[in-house]
């Protein structure tokens, strides 16, 4: 019931949630009608359609695969949430919405107000969270102490490039404050600081605390005063049009020859763009490995995976880059 909660939540397509037997008798459970009954009462006045469309899924379930004289249950509840909804019309794509996500199951969760529908939007793909930016959060929540050390250096400065929503900086801000002394959240569009802004503010982060810098930084056209010294650079879903690999490895290199670490998260939509990237890092001098991977995001199967992904998400590598 919880991971279906935090699915919704999250707006994974409705198609793309299974409604299994031990599911659907829990959904017919008094206690588990109210939380999903509460669940959707706060979806409803951001996206009622996404809400008829889950209450329909669960009660065609309910109908096709449970008998209410063996199981004794009522879901008139469900019909009633239900009904009111038959006239709700999808929201158009630029209307943005309240998405929670949950990372682990003991860091905070993130509301951030985004166009999921919405692949470029106002000229920026910047207005939605990628599949790779919530996969690269979720590994930073278990892994970013191994960029600390020790005693030498626990409090480090993070860079983070084509920052979109800010989901990546929001995660590090939200979970490893006190180990950060400077967080500066870039995107060579300036328009996306607007919203990222009160989406940090909505999450309880001060973005007046000298610690947090928005700044545009667009790859390529800067000099190399303009990127901050750093011991951290981070980059989710930046490597996806080979017009923009070279001046995105140009901006890294700068980085990581004052001294950072780099960690880029790429999904793997097409084989040849990510190995222009890695190309373009090799023509750099640029070491690098594959820190981590997951070969089919939507369909790991693990008990505390929180994030989720379209079932067919191509696959999604971090890069560690290095000198
Ligand atoms: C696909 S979005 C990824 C946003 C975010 N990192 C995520 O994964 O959710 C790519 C981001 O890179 C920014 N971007 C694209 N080209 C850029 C460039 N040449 N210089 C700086 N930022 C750029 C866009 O404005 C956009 O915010």
């Amino acid at each position: 019931m919880e991971v279906f909660k935090r699915k919704i939540l999250q707006r994974v397509l409705v198609n793309d949630i299974p409604l299994s037997l031990p599911l659907l008798t829990a959904l017919v459970e008094p206690e588990s009608q109210t939380q999903l009954i509460e669940t959707l009462n706060d979806i409803i006045p951001h996206n009622p359609y996404y809400a008829r469309m889950v209450l329909k899924k669960v009660i065609d379930s309910i109908e096709q695969h449970l008998d209410p004289t063996e199981l004794d249950f009522d879901i008139g509840e469900y019909y009633n949430l239900y009904v009111p909804l038959l006239s709700a019309i999808p929201l158009s794509a630029d209307e943005p919405e309240p998405i929670q996500y949950s990372l682990t199951l003991t860091s905070p969760g993130l509301t951030v107000a985004e166009t999921p529908r919405l692949l470029n939007g106002a000229g920026t793909t910047g207005r939605r969270t990628w599949a790779a930016c919530l996969y690269l959060s979720e590994c930073l929540v278990y892994r970013f102490p191994e960029f600390l050390d020790g005693e030498q250096k626990n409090q480090i400065k993070v860079l983070e490039l084509g920052a979109g929503t800010g989901v990546l900086s929001l995660t590090l801000l939200k979970n490893f404050k006190d180990q950060l002394a400077k967080v500066y959240m870039t995107d060579g569009d300036s328009k996306v600081f607007e919203q990222t802004r009160d989406n940090f503010q909505n999450n309880g982060v001060d973005t007046n605390d000298d610690r947090v810098q928005m700044m545009e930084l667009w790859w390529g056209e800067t000099t190399e005063s303009a990127v901050p010294e750093c011991d951290l650079v981070v980059a989710a879903d930046v490597t996806y049009d080979s017009a923009f690999l070279s001046d995105l490895a140009t901006t890294l290199a700068v980085a990581i020859n004052k001294g950072a670490i780099g960690l880029v998260a790429a999904t793997v939509r097409n084989e040849a763009t990510v190995k222009e990237f890695e190309n373009e890092l090799d023509q750099r001098g640029l070491r690098w490995e594959i820190w981590q991977s997951e070969a089919h995001p939507g369909e790991r199967n693990k008990d505390d995976a929180l994030v989720f992904f379209n079932k067919n998400s191509p696959e999604i590598r971090v890069y560690r880059i290095y000198q």
